[in-house]
């Protein structure tokens, strides 16, 4: 048993996705959510730089006492998750890969669309998780251009945005695609755009908010750190940006709930 804070980590807003799964299903548990801020997006970054931001923000999550942190990033997870479980190997770190598996699983036309950042699509776990699942599926790649910045910007319901949705998501659904998986964590907050721009078309949407939160559960339960059952859980919002961040962090996070 073990009341301390869960610690969820972004490099803005889309980490948000994966903290809202947590506080559904995890109902007596503290939640301390970072959201960088101040070099997001990330995007683009080389490595190095990501570890560096990456090892700041899994400190000061530590610094608060978390018991287990999440690292809501798949582009973060992608530059350095291993750095990161061998620079803090005294919790559990939980880092977000892109559903390729269960896409290249279900897929029934044998193409599966894949929308990340740069930087997780170069990633060395996303090219062996397809190479791994990816045998005899076509696996589309692209890059979700311009995706964070309308997500940090609030901006999801906009025409400009769902012209950028349309520019990435139909090229996937020409070469065949049945299945696009979200490989970002700002992406879900553009859910109901990608979905409204398929339309009637049979293409699925999927995004990895629900096995992120298996994974921690059955994490918890290994380690023996779930709170108390009369546990009042706590949620607190940190940035490296600055208070007016903050707060759209914690408006977000509660939004069309
Ligand atoms: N939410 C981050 C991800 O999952 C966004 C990356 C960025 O800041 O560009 O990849």
């Amino acid at each position: 048993m073990n009341n301390n804070p869960i610690g969820l980590y972004d490099s803005g807003f889309g980490g948000l996705s994966v903290w809202r799964e947590l506080r559904r299903a995890l109902l007596n548990e503290s939640l301390i959510y970072l959201g960088d801020g101040k070099h997001c997006p990330y995007g683009s970054l080389d490595e190095q730089t990501i570890k560096e931001y990456a090892t700041q923000s899994v400190q000061l999550l530590i610094d608060r006492g978390c018991k287990l942190v999440v690292v809501a990033c798949n582009t973060a997870t992608a530059a350095a998750i291993s750095h990161l479980r061998a620079t803090f190997p005294q919790i559990p770190i939980v880092g977000l890969e892109p559903a390729i598996k269960p896409a290249c699983m279900s897929t029934r036309s044998g193409v599966v669309g894949v929308i990340a950042t740069e930087r997780s699509l170069k990633g060395e776990k996303f090219l062996s998780t397809l190479s791994r699942y990816g045998e005899g599926v076509k696996v589309v790649k692209a890059v979700g251009e311009g995706f964070v910045e309308a997500v940090e910007a609030n901006m999801e319901e906009s025409p400009s945005t769902e012209q950028k949705v349309r520019d990435v998501v139909e090229p996937i659904i020409a070469a065949g695609a049945d299945i696009i998986v979200l490989g970002c964590t700002h992406y879900p907050f553009l859910r109901g755009v990608i979905e409204r721009v398929i339309g009637k078309r049979d293409v699925r949407v999927i995004d990895s908010g629900e096995a992120v939160e298996k994974r921690v559960e059955s994490l918890l339960d290994e380690y023996n750190l779930r709170a108390a059952e009369d546990n009042i859980p706590q949620m607190e919002f940190l940035t490296f940006a600055d208070d007016d961040y903050r707060e759209r962090l914690r408006l977000k996070a509660y939004d069309k709930e």
